[in-house]
């Protein structure tokens, strides 16, 4: 097992490390130069691709996260309605069912017990929630369940995922998501051919990008010392780096058992702002985005109430170091896979306060990899 880890401490670190690798292996085949390759998501995806005017996505746990990304990328890019939902609420009720509807199963086991029974219900006759166009299964594990039983399969080609805690899987099926909106635009022809361009050369940048974050390991650790005494900490994010925020306090609470919660920063006054006090610690990314001046008043609210801030925030983003404001820098990206980039600090955030926390990474206390069973 030592020997499977590498030079790494733990699977977790080592997984975190393959990214860029990983989502290199992902675009692999899907691409020709700087275009989608639509043959490569099978003989008859294009004709399906053409017809969808609506997706249902379900999953559980980290890949919902990536699910409610993608919601982001479909509505925005490609203007195609979407819904997300956790399997275990999914499965157990009637849905309304829109025409033409792709259901979109995503997993990184291809066994998780809510996911596939959604999509056996979606397609049983004794319990119809509709009638779907076809399913599609975005899944890192070819020989799963849930690929034998889809109509279309995307891989990610994250490779075995062992720390409990997914991070490779995330960020593969947040790349095989975008490769999806991309292919579904050129199918419909919603997406300009400047626009398919512009991503896919920003696609094939990435996992240099993610090697840039990734040096800045040095930093993160540092910060992660402020954490050692906290019990709580709160995740901020607007846009779909919502979502983001969402996977960052998932990762916190996973490994290191601190209780965090996610909010989009619009809904701070809504409630969570009563918590904030020195004792609560607010990590937020901050993209250069439309956003991002709003994220910075939200900021100024956390520090009214002196909360510490935690901010992972584009190099172009003004926003200055001070006393209980810490700002790591992220090197500039497009905004639409933003999302991909800010994952990663949020993962190595996670990491190292588990580490000085003691906690057994790569197997947290009563987590499983696969939820196989109800
Ligand atoms: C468990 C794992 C999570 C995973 C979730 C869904 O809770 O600990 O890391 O996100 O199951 O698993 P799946 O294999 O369907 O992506």
């Amino acid at each position: 097992e030592a020997a499977d880890k590498g030079e790494y401490r733990h699977f977790m670190l080592k997984e975190i490390y393959e990214q860029p690798t990983v989502i290199q292996a992902t675009i692999d085949g899907r691409i020709t130069g700087d275009k989608i390759n639509l043959q490569s998501f099978g003989p008859n995806a294009e004709e399906l691709f053409a017809k969808v005017k609506n997706i249902q996505i379900v999953a559980c746990g980290t890949s919902y996260h990536a699910g409610l990304v993608a919601r982001y990328w479909l509505e925005a890019l490609i203007g195609i309605p979407c819904q997300v939902e956790v399997a275990s609420e999914f499965r157990y009720r009637r849905v309304a069912v829109q025409p033409d509807t792709l259901f979109l199963s995503i997993s990184q086991s291809g066994e998780t017990a809510d996911t596939l029974a959604a999509l056996r219900n979606a397609f049983s006759e004794t319990y119809p929630s509709g009638n779907y166009l076809g399913s599609l299964a975005i899944c890192n594990n070819p020989t799963s369940s849930l690929v034998r039983e889809s109509d279309f399969t995307l891989l990610t080609k994250a490779g075995p995922e062992i720390g409990v805690a997914s991070t490779k899987a995330f960020t593969t099926q947040l790349t095989a998501l975008l490769l999806l909106t991309i292919a579904l635009g050129k199918a419909q022809k919603t997406l300009e051919a400047e626009a398919e361009t512009t991503l896919i050369r920003e696609l094939r940048r990435l996992p240099s990008r993610i090697d840039e974050v990734l040096a800045s390991n040095k930093t993160i650790e540092k910060l992660a010392e402020h954490f050692i005494e906290k019990h709580h900490a709160l995740f901020l994010g607007r846009g779909a780096q919502y979502p983001v925020a969402m996977e960052g306090a998932l990762k916190l609470k996973e490994i290191s058992y601190i209780h965090a919660e996610s909010y989009p920063a619009g809904e701070l006054k809504h409630g969570p702002l009563a918590l904030v006090d020195a004792n609560m610690p607010v990590i937020t990314v901050a993209p250069n985005n439309d956003l991002v001046e709003k994220l910075k008043s939200n900021l100024q609210e956390v520090r009214a109430r002196e909360g510490e801030l935690f901010i992972f925030a584009d190099e172009d983003v003004e926003i200055k170091e001070a006393a209980f404001i810490h700002v790591v820098n992220i090197p500039h990206i497009h905004d639409v896979l933003s999302p991909i980039l800010y994952t990663i600090p949020l993962q190595l955030l996670s990491y190292y306060v588990a580490i000085l926390k003691g906690t057994d990474v790569d197997q947290p206390r009563n987590l499983a990899k696969s939820v196989t069973v109800e």
